[in-house]
């Protein structure tokens, strides 16, 4: 099929070389020159496992392109709309603007029976609104929602092989037209049997909105369970263990720590709240506000706990962050909690260098004031603490013996829980994880 992914940011871009790996042919457009200029070079212009190799390998088969132009869509029938909804300045609202330009633009450029595929996160009742805008413009095209649910650092597995496919069609029905043309683009994942669930514009919107706030309140949930094991002496991991062996629990995205942050879960539940509340239904999403200030709260707790590994002072102490994505296997920043709890710890006095094998470029942009160094050796040495943030192997894998005589004093504050804190201590280190005694 041809197809146009309108926005190449981390969902477009994965979508795009994704569908042309799939065997269609796609043009991938964007209002970003050097964006665009990287990915027409097969060069990913953010880090995402896979995506750079997907990309030389279907840009070889000539089935991908992209453009800045919008014209470029002309040619296609099916136009998904992959850009971004930011959290609004000053509000809790999503900012639609780039969704509404983006289908302003393509106006002109659509054909008869073509099919527009929503999958940016919006808030219920934006499909309905926008399928109007189309078929005020042309009778015959459709609108239907197919959110994405895919991961950063796992995004080209998620995007080939997802849970499930979701369409949100005007009339909620299997028949719909716009139906069987989307199960024509997706036919290699749906014949390997990967389910899809038709319903209408509100329900598929809703299932986006639902499945994000689940996982930030499962992950709020712990860390209030983290709370309480450390008033109490209690340690979360085990207790995450154990409860998670009750398969209606399971073990998955119950990892306390410093929190969620990202481009996606915090914002996504505040926008969540702003639009239930437009709807008068505010308090059935009361909740979200108490996941959102557990979430929060660790950051400040890891603060304080830093400053009581540092004998109660965290004035001149040298801190060494280690991690800045707010993930491991992505350099997105956008609201991580290491950059967070790293420019907080500045403020109050500490002097801190930040490592991250890949985000340090974009942590860089966003917080100038703070050091940032590459090299892991040189950013420990002489550390006064070391705190692991970002989860990602190579910090996973440190030796504490190795690493006992690079710092100034042996402390560390495991802020994912990902170390074996006997093992640390037995080098000679004091261990601090969040949640365990
Ligand atoms: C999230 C969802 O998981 C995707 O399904 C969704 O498609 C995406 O948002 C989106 O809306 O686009 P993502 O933001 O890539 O994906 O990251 P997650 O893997 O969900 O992690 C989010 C945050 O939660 C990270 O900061 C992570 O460190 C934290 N986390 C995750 C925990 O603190 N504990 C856990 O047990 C799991």
């Amino acid at each position: 099929m041809r197809i146009s992914v309108i926005g190449c940011g981390y969902l477009g871009a994965v979508h795009a070389a994704c569908m042309a790996k799939l065997g269609h042919e796609v043009v991938g457009i964007d209002v970003d020159e050097r964006k665009i200029a990287d990915l027409s070079a097969a060069t990913a212009p953010f880090f995402e496992p896979g995506l750079e190799a997907l990309l030389k390998e279907v840009q070889e088969t000539g089935r991908l392109s992209f453009s800045t132009d919008m014209s470029a869509a002309a040619d296609s029938d099916v136009h998904f709309i992959c850009v971004g909804t930011p959290q609004k300045k000053g509000e809790n609202a999503a900012d639609l603007t780039y969704v509404d330009a983006a289908l302003t633009s393509l106006l002109p450029y659509l054909d008869e029976d073509d099919v527009v595929v929503g999958k940016s996160t919006v808030p219920v009742g934006t499909a309905g609104r926008l399928a109007q805008i189309v078929k005020a413009h042309e009778e015959t095209a459709h609108l239907i929602w197919n959110p994405e649910f895919l991961r950063e650092g796992h995004a080209v597995a998620d995007t080939l092989q997802p849970d499930r496919f979701v369409y949100g069609v005007p009339d909620g029905s299997e028949d719909h037209p716009a139906v069987a043309i989307l199960d024509e683009v997706y036919a290699a994942p749906l014949s390997s049997g990967t389910p899809r669930i038709v319903t209408d514009h509100p329900t598929a919107e809703l299932v986006k909105a639902a499945a994000n706030s689940f996982l930030a309140t499962k992950i709020s949930f712990i860390n209030a369970m983290a709370e309480v094991c450390e008033a109490s002496g209690a340690d979360v991991t085990r207790l995450a263990d154990a409860i998670g062996m009750d398969e209606r629990i399971g073990r998955k995205f119950l990892n306390a720590g410093i929190g969620f942050g990202g481009g996606c879960l915090p914002k996504d539940i505040r926008a969540f709240m702003a639009r239930a509340g437009e709807l008068g239904a505010d308090q059935a999403l009361t909740f979200l506000r108490e996941v959102d200030a557990i979430n929060m709260r660790r950051r400040t707790r890891v603060v304080e706990l830093s400053r009581e590994l540092c004998d109660g002072t965290l004035l001149g102490k040298r801190i060494t962050v280690l991690g800045a994505a707010f993930k491991p296997e992505s350099d997105d920043v956008r609201d991580s909690p290491a950059l967070s709890i790293a420019a907080q710890l500045q403020l109050q006095g500490a002097v801190v260098t930040v490592t991250d094998p890949k985000a340090l470029q974009n942590a860089a942009k966003r917080f100038p004031e703070l050091h940032f160094e590459p090299d892991m050796d040189a950013a420990i040495s002489g550390a006064d603490a070391l705190l692991l943030l970002t989860e990602w192997k190579q910090y996973q894998r440190l030796d504490p013996h190795a690493l006992h005589s690079s710092v100034g004093s042996p402390r560390i504050l495991d802020g994912r829980n990902v170390l074996d804190p006997g093992k640390w201590r037995a080098a000679g280190w004091v261990y601090r994880g969040l949640g365990r005694a």
